[in-house]
């Protein structure tokens, strides 16, 4: 698996955030930074070589966006998605949220074209609109789905804040390792875990569960018992002592103190939690979708 560029993810959240500014301070459903947000990626994806649609829907009397990219190849039954909401609320830019899980899969969709991967599943990138109103475009994209469509999907990775500036190193808990809370997910869920566990593994940072609470927008796949997966660094919660011992960073301070404010610019954003997590993802998808078929002796 490449190693993914840092410089060119945080690239994309300049620009991210130079939208933002363009266009009264945030990239909200509804607002025209938003639709300025969806060109960008469109415009990358497509020039690099993916099939990309523009999925309209309505939300709260406003038009609203998903970009849906597909890879050319791959076992068309077997598809593979990764996922990241682009929207921000009102009150800011929304770099971190979710800037951050929107920079980091679309510079691994533009280094899959730059390689050339030939996957064995098929590849599939989303990126959400209003997931703050509510997972809406996510929502709205599985539920449009037929039933034969939807079973093609066999796994969902999810990003939703990968550079909080206090960060935690989480992994959406399919295997329910932890025994507390919502439980596991759909089955095949803690594979999709496993891969990413071993990435951070293999770089020394230790990893923790946090449940599929419902709060992003795995939450209509996995509703459909489709299997999911994810890393997340935190928002409003609290680091404990625990938690700075383990990962450093500050105890009794929140993980994002500018979640959902203005201050979520690009000044919120921990490059090396930015960087960990482009690679992990990079890692899960090549790992999970590329992975060559086992040879038939
Ligand atoms: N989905 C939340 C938001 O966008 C953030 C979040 C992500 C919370 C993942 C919990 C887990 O505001
Ligand atoms: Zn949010
Ligand atoms: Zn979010
Ligand atoms: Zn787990």
């Amino acid at each position: 698996p490449p190693d993914i560029s840092l410089t060119n993810v945080k690239a994309h959240l300049t620009q991210l955030q130079n939208i933002a500014t363009a266009n009264g301070g945030n990239r909200a459903h509804g607002r025209p930074g938003y639709l300025a947000s969806a060109n960008y990626v469109k415009g990358l994806l497509d020039s690099a070589g993916y099939s990309t649609t523009l999925q309209s829907f309505t939300y709260n009397g406003a038009t609203g966006y998903n970009v849906i990219a597909d890879w050319p190849g791959g076992n068309p039954d077997d598809i593979l998605m990764v996922g990241a909401h682009l929207d921000s609320v009102t009150a800011g830019p929304g770099i971190n949220d979710n800037g951050s899980g929107s920079a980091a899969i679309l510079e691994t969709a533009l280094e899959v074209a730059r390689q050339s991967l030939v996957p064995t599943k098929h590849l599939r990138f989303a990126w959400w609109g209003a997931e703050e109103g509510g997972l809406r475009g996510s929502t709205y994209y599985v539920s449009n789905l037929s039933t034969t469509d939807r079973s093609k999907i066999k796994g969902y990775y999810n990003f939703d804040m990968v550079a909080s500036p206090n960060p935690g190193y989480f992994l959406y808990d399919g295997d329910d390792s932890d025994g507390v809370g919502s439980g596991p997910g759909p089955a095949g869920s803690a594979e999709l875990e496993r891969v990413l566990a071993d990435y951070f593994t293999s770089i020394g940072v230790p990893t923790r569960g946090t449940d599929f609470d419902g709060r992003s927008d795995y939450g209509p796949f996995i509703s459909r018992g489709i299997p999911a997966g994810g890393t997340f660094t935190g928002a409003e919660g609290t680091k404990t002592s625990a938690q700075a011992t383990l990962w450093g960073g500050t105890a009794g301070q929140a993980f994002d103190s500018c979640y959902h404010r203005s201050c979520d610019t690009t000044s919120n954003i921990n490059d090396t939690a930015l960087n960990r997590n482009a690679d992990a993802i990079a890692y899960a998808v090549w790992t999970v979708a590329a992975a060559p078929a086992p040879v038939v002796v």
